[in-house]
C-alpha cells in the first residue's frame, strides 16, 4: 500500500485520501497501529466504600476486544490485569465481586490478586515452571480525573499525552468530579470513527450545523492549539453566556472562556465547562459504524446545565452530518480534500499523526 502522506503545511497539505476511511485493510491496520498503542478510557475509579475487588472489562468491545481485570490490592491500589489464563487461555472471570483469589475455572490455576502464579493442579513434574510468563500479563494503567485509563502497548507515557490538559483546567475542582448517569448517554454512529473526530476537531460547520451553539459561543473567536498528542478549540463566551473563573496566571486570565474541548489521539474527548466535564469516547465497531458514549461528571455542588449546553442536540446535529460524509466518502468521484488553514488546523493534526502511525505499521 501507498504510504499516507498528509503535508506539514497546512496551506499546500491534502486531508487523507477516502481509501483510508473506505479501505477494509486500512481499517484492519487501524486496531495494531494506533489503538493497542494509545490510551483508552477503561472505566471509573469506584467509590472507595465500594466492595469489588475484582472487576472484569472488555477494551472496546468489537474493535479491540480485549479482556482485562481490574484488580485492588489490599492497600486499596488498583491494577490492570489480562483476564486470560496463562495455562489454554480460557477466561478467567465473569462477573465483578470480592475475591481472595483469581481462580481459573477450566483446570483451577490459581493467581494472587495482583498476578502472581500461585498454585496449579498436576504441574508438579513440570520442568522450570512457573516461569514469569506463567503470571498473568499486567496492563499500564493511569488514573486521571477519577478515571481509569490503560494502554496495552504504550506509544508514549500517559502524562505526556494529557500533560497540556493539566496546565488548562488544573485550577477546576477535578477531585470533585461525580458521575451523572441521568445526564450520559450512548450514541451509534454510522460513520466510521474518524470521521466522527474529524468532525468534532473543527468549529467550521457550527454556524451552519449548530445555530443554539452558534448563539452562545463567538464563532470568529474560536481557537485552536495544537500539543504533541492532543489538541485544544477554546471557546469563546458571548456577554451574558456563562464562563470560567480564571485564576491570575492562568494563559486565559481575564478572558471569557466558555468551554475548552481538548480532544485526547485518537478517539477521547475531554469537554470542559464550569459545571464540570463531558467526556466523549468514540468507539469503532466498524468501518461504517461507531459507538460513541458521552460521559457526564459534575464538580460537586454544581449542577449540568442542559439549557445552556444542550449536549443531545449538539450531538445529533453533529451525528446527522457526519453520517452523510458517511455515504459521500464512498463516492467514486470523491478522493481528498483541502484544510482551512484558520479553522482546520486540528483536524490536520489528527491527519498528521494518523498518517504516521499508519506508515510506521505498513
Ligand atoms: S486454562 Fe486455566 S487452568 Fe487451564
Ligand atoms: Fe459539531
Amino acid at each position: 500500500m501507498r504510504p499516507l502522506f498528509v503535508d506539514p503545511d497546512i496551506r499546500k497539505a491534502e486531508t487523507l485520501p477516502a481509501s483510508f476511511y473506505r479501505d477494509k485493510t486500512m481499517f484492519e491496520d487501524t486496531r495494531e497501529a494506533i489503538f493497542s498503542r494509545w490510551w483508552q478510557y477503561a472505566g471509573d475509579v469506584p467509590d472507595p466504600a465500594h466492595t469489588d475487588n475484582v472487576i472484569p472489562f472488555t477494551l472496546l468491545p468489537d474493535f479491540l476486544d480485549e479482556p482485562l481485570l481490574r484488580t485492588k490490592s489490599v492497600a486499596g491500589d488498583w491494577r490492570v490485569l489480562s483476564n486470560v489464563c496463562t495455562h489454554r487461555g480460557t477466561i478467567l472471570v465473569q462477573d465483578p465481586g470480592r475475591y481472595r483469589q483469581i481462580a481459573c475455572p477450566y483446570h483451577g490455576r490459581c493467581f494472587q490478586l495482583d498476578g502472581t502464579f500461585k498454585s496449579m493442579p498436576a504441574f508438579k513434574e513440570a520442568l522450570d515452571f512457573p516461569r514469569p510468563e506463567d503470571h498473568l500479563p499486567s496492563v499500564a494503567m493511569e488514573e486521571w480525573l477519577g478515571l481509569f485509563f490503560v494502554a496495552l502497548d504504550p506509544a508514549v507515557p500517559f502524562r505526556e499525552v494529557v500533560g497540556p490538559i493539566q496546565d488548562y483546567v488544573g485550577f477546576l475542582p477535578l477531585d470533585t468530579l461525580q458521575y451523572d448517569p441521568a445526564q450520559s448517554r450512548d450514541f451509534a454512529v454510522k460513520s466510521h470513527w474518524a470521521l466522527y473526530c474529524d468532525n468534532y476537531l473543527e468549529g467550521l460547520h457550527i454556524p451552519f450545523v449548530h445555530p443554539a451553539l452558534n448563539e452562545a459561543i463567538d464563532f470568529n473567536a474560536y481557537e485552536y492549539h495544537q500539543f504533541p498528542y492532543c489538541n485544544l478549540q477554546v471557546g469563546i463566551a458571548d456577554p451574558g453566556q456563562p464562563s470560567f473563573d480564571l485564576p491570575p496566571g492562568h494563559p486565559d486570565a481575564g478572558r471569557a472562556i466558555y468551554a475548552y474541548y481538548f480532544w485526547v489521539y485518537p478517539n477521547l474527548m475531554f469537554n470542559f465547562y464550569p459545571w464540570g466535564l463531558s467526556l466523549n469516547i468514540v468507539e469503532p465497531k466498524s468501518r461504517d459504524t461507531c459507538l460513541v458514549r458521552f460521559r457526564t461528571y459534575t464538580f460537586r455542588g454544581t449542577e449540568f446545565d442542559r439549557s445552556v449546553n444542550a449536549i443531545d442536540e449538539t450531538e445529533l446535529e453533529d451525528e446527522t452530518v457526519v453520517e452523510q460524509v458517511q455515504r459521500g466518502i464512498q463516492s467514486r468521484l470523491y478522493r481528498t480534500g483541502r484544510f482551512s488553514p484558520k479553522m482546520e488546523p486540528n483536524v490536520h493534526h489528527f491527519h498528521r499523526l494518523l498518517a504516521a502511525d499508519i506508515n510506521a505499521y505498513q
